[in-house]
């Protein structure tokens, strides 16, 4: 009964043999190996495009050095409240960017709202010396609140910043299950929707550490290789990041195991509900925002069930977070709705 994060799943067996098949013999080191030639064609297919991909170990360093590239050290990268680069990275935007502002906004279900950025660049006007300077918006697909932004929704925010002269980052940490739910192509919610730079992460849905930087267009990937070598990212066995990203993408294995995990969340989500337990948030993926009388969620947990408080965990029913993942198991979703139904009917 784990659902406490996405993360806490092991990898998936044909990324672990896709390792192994990788580890045959001495190659070209630093990602000048077959594997990563093929990724990039494989990448290419997967976006309908030509694009400019670099290999990262974790979704934090892809958000931090993605920020890097496209924010200078004296603008404003406007992100929501809640956003993972804001609360979770320790900083990493501001350190790598070199001091770039992270300039919070409120909008409901930890979505960024068209208005709230033109309103918000307004107040950065472009060559006021004393103000940070517009760098970048940054959203998340999909949300911190599991919910997902809809193609026009990426674009009516890329078309904004675009007007302000800047780019829309994407911290795609769990873009397969967006798409699995929207049922569009990669292509559809990024470049197409005017995303400049994407943060492409592959590691909540079964890879060990598989995230990538994506940039579309060859100008804004200008000089990015360095960035990436200084920033300490360039692996010297590039090959078994890559052969973990090909294992990904070979026969849409992404999109199963997505699948599998936002399957997994409706059913829990199901179960909740009908026990009478509110969601705070649509679910839109393999993230379940529920709340539960205080003495319920102690008491499964002691059970053994694992799942987060999301903020603080006062009053009578504390907002809880479950997140479920490809490896989520039928048995452990009937254990919970057993062990739930018990502690329901005691308290
Ligand atoms: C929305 C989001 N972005 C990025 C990350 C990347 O985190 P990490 O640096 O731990 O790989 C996470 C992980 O929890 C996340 O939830």
């Amino acid at each position: 009964m784990n659902f406490a994060s996405d993360n806490a799943a092991g990898a998936h067996p044909a990324v672990l043999d896709a390792i192994r098949a990788a580890n045959e013999g001495a190659v070209a080191s630093y990602g000048a190996d077959r594997w990563s030639a093929e990724l990039n064609e494989a990448l290419a297919a997967w976006f309908g495009r030509r694009v400019f991909a670099f290999p990262v170990a974790t979704g934090g360093a892809a958000n931090a050095l993605a920020l890097s590239q496209i924010a200078p050290p004296w603008s404003a990268v406007f992100c929501h409240r809640e956003s993972h680069i804001n609360v979770d990275e320790c900083g990493a935007p501001e350190f790598y960017t070199g001091g770039a502002k992270l300039v919070v906004l409120d909008g409901p279900a930890a979505k960024l709202a068209p208005a709230t950025v033109r309103t918000a660049l307004l107040d950065h006007p472009r060559g006021e010396v004393h103000r940070v300077q517009p760098g970048a918006v940054s959203i998340t697909q999909m949300t911190e609140c599991g919910t997902v932004y809809r193609p026009h929704e990426v674009g009516a925010l890329a078309q904004i910043a675009a007007g302000a002269g800047i780019g829309l980052h994407m911290d795609g940490a769990r873009l397969c299950n967006a798409l699995v739910t929207l049922g569009c192509s990669p292509a559809e919610v990024t470049w197409k929707e005017g995303v400049s730079a994407l943060s492409l992460g592959f590691t909540k849905n079964g890879a060990i550490a598989a995230e990538a930087v994506v940039f579309f267009d060859e100008a804004v990937a200008d000089g990015f290789a360095f960035r990436r070598k200084r920033g300490g990212h360039l692996f010297s066995k590039m090959r078994f990041f890559s052969a973990q990203m090909l294992a990904m993408l070979k026969d849409d294995l992404w999109r199963d195991l997505a699948g599998a995990a936002n399957a997994a969340a409706s059913q829990l989500a199901a179960i909740l509900t009908s026990s009478g337990c509110t969601l705070a948030f649509e679910v839109e993926g393999n993230e379940i925002f529920a709340r539960l009388p205080r003495s319920v969620a102690d008491e499964l947990r002691k059970d053994g069930a694992r799942f987060y408080p999301w903020g603080p965990e006062t009053g009578d029913t504390p907002l809880y977070r479950f997140v479920c993942s490809f490896a989520t198991r039928e048995h452990e979703i009937s254990a919970f709705r057993d062990r739930l139904h018990f502690q329901l009917r005691r308290s």
